[in-house]
């Protein structure tokens, strides 16, 4: 496992250690007296939408740490994809930030599996998290007994948002249930002149396709995928890769990124967009950092076609990586995520349920207040764009695949590329 994590981040270090990130040089943490204070706290939560949540963290974490200064070290891009190689190759430089987003699950596995980060069970103990978090989740942050970072949320990703009078002028009577509904409602709005399906750059569509997978194979086969020796060149899998197809010849232009792609759902030039609930912040906070946009007016939700039931999950998670230059910053802007006001004040912003279970529910509302119902109630599958079923290296091995397709259309291709992807990361 560890040759494969340092696989995933064999990247020019050197050209990427010259990437600046958002708040300025990373590197003063390390300085002098003064810089010893400043807590580095690496994200990607710099576009709009995404930064308000982390800003009502920070604005705790000030009030409760005057000794300390807030760095912020977020890297621009949705989903992480630069974040994350800066990332890798300043753990493989030693020069860690302070503390850093990862995802539960697969990919932060590979972070402790390449002995990058220190165990949390100290922490653990003095805040009583045992109690405060799903065991479940627990699990996906531990390896033998030691449990390595602070989940501050649950995000779902397989959400269907979409404009209600773009499908009301296309004749599309509420949202689809099925994927074959979908495609029929694709079609009928592909008539009307407008965007059937918007799109951002090339993560986007692995988030898309993960949502596909789920609502063509189903909850148990999907979740069988991850499971050592899978089959992944299943006459199943062909069709949920056809869906894909199908369903991807709707899409529009590619955006930069999911921001501008959930806009023309909001703005009324594109139907249908899958993503991820971090869309809800965007689509409903005011407009400093929002769109300010009306649910059920403007905007809308449903489950991915075809995965009513279930709860694609992922989770945002802070650790302590070895060596932290202000070990004790880091721990205070823990606290912070771990603690019951820190996650109410980040969460509704961030378009997220709380991970911790003692929340206040009277702070989730709309959206948020169905994402809670559906999370304690769904069946459960992980996303794969967003780290949960496959680590760093398949993740990106899928990446590659995806964006093949994207030029060559050809299906058999891309299956062949999952099961080396799969075989080559999951024996
Ligand atoms: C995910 C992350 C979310 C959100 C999203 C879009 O990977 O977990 O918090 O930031 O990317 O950037």
């Amino acid at each position: 496992m560890r040759r494969r994590w340092m696989a995933a981040v064999a990247v020019s270090v050197a050209s990427l250690l010259t990437l600046t990130a958002c708040g300025g040089d990373a590197k003063e943490s390390g300085g002098g007296e003064a810089a010893h204070k400043k807590v580095e706290v690496f994200s990607w939560w710099t576009g709009p939408g995404e930064a308000d949540g982390l800003k009502a963290m920070r604005e705790i974490f000030a009030k409760q740490n005057p000794d300390f200064e807030f760095f912020d070290a977020a890297v621009a891009g949705g989903s992480g994809d630069q974040a994350r190689a800066l990332l890798s190759s300043k753990l493989q430089a030693n020069q860690p930030p302070d503390t850093f987003q990862g995802h539960a699950g697969a990919e932060l596995q590979g972070y402790i599996e390449g002995g990058k980060l220190e165990s949390l069970n100290f922490l653990y103990d003095e805040l009583k998290l045992k109690d405060a978090f799903p065991q479940q989740l627990i699990d996906q942050i531990s390896v033998q007994g030691q449990i390595y970072s602070v989940p501050v949320n649950i995000h779902r990703s397989n959400v269907l948002w979409y404009n209600p009078s773009v499908l009301k002028e296309a004749g599309v009577d509420g949202a689809p249930a099925t994927i074959d509904e979908f495609v029929a409602d694709l079609e009928k709005v592909k008539k009307t002149g407008k965007i059937p399906l918007s799109i951002g750059s090339q993560w986007t569509v692995v988030h898309l396709l993960e949502s596909v997978l789920l609502g063509s194979l189903g909850t148990d086969a999907y979740n069988q995928l991850w499971a050592p020796n899978a089959d992944w060149s299943s006459a199943e899998v062909t069709k949920a890769l056809e869906n894909f197809k199908a369903i991807l010849s709707y899409a529009g232009t590619p955006q930069e990124d999911w921001q501008p792609a959930a806009k023309q759902v909001a703005d009324g030039e594109a139907a249908f967009n899958i993503m991820g609930d971090w869309a809800y912040g965007y689509f409903h906070n005011p407009p400093e950092g929002g769109l300010g946009k009306e649910s059920h007016k403007d905007f809308d939700w449903a489950a991915s076609p075809g995965t009513d039931g279930t709860f694609m999950w992922l989770s945002d998670s802070f650790t302590l990586p070895k060596g932290a230059p202000n070990r004790d910053g880091a721990i205070a802007w823990l606290k912070v995520a771990a603690s019951k006001e820190g996650q109410d004040a980040f969460n509704p912003l961030k378009g997220s349920i709380p991970a911790r279970t003692d929340a206040d529910k009277s702070l989730y509302q709309d959206y948020l207040s169905w994402s809670l119902e559906e999370w304690s109630k769904d069946k459960l599958a992980g996303s794969i764009q967003h780290g949960v079923v496959a680590n760093d290296a398949w993740r990106s091995a899928i990446n590659d695949a995806v964006g093949l397709f994207q030029q060559s259309q050809d299906g058999a291709k891309l299956q062949e590329a999952l099961v080396s992807a799969a075989k080559n990361n999951n024996q």
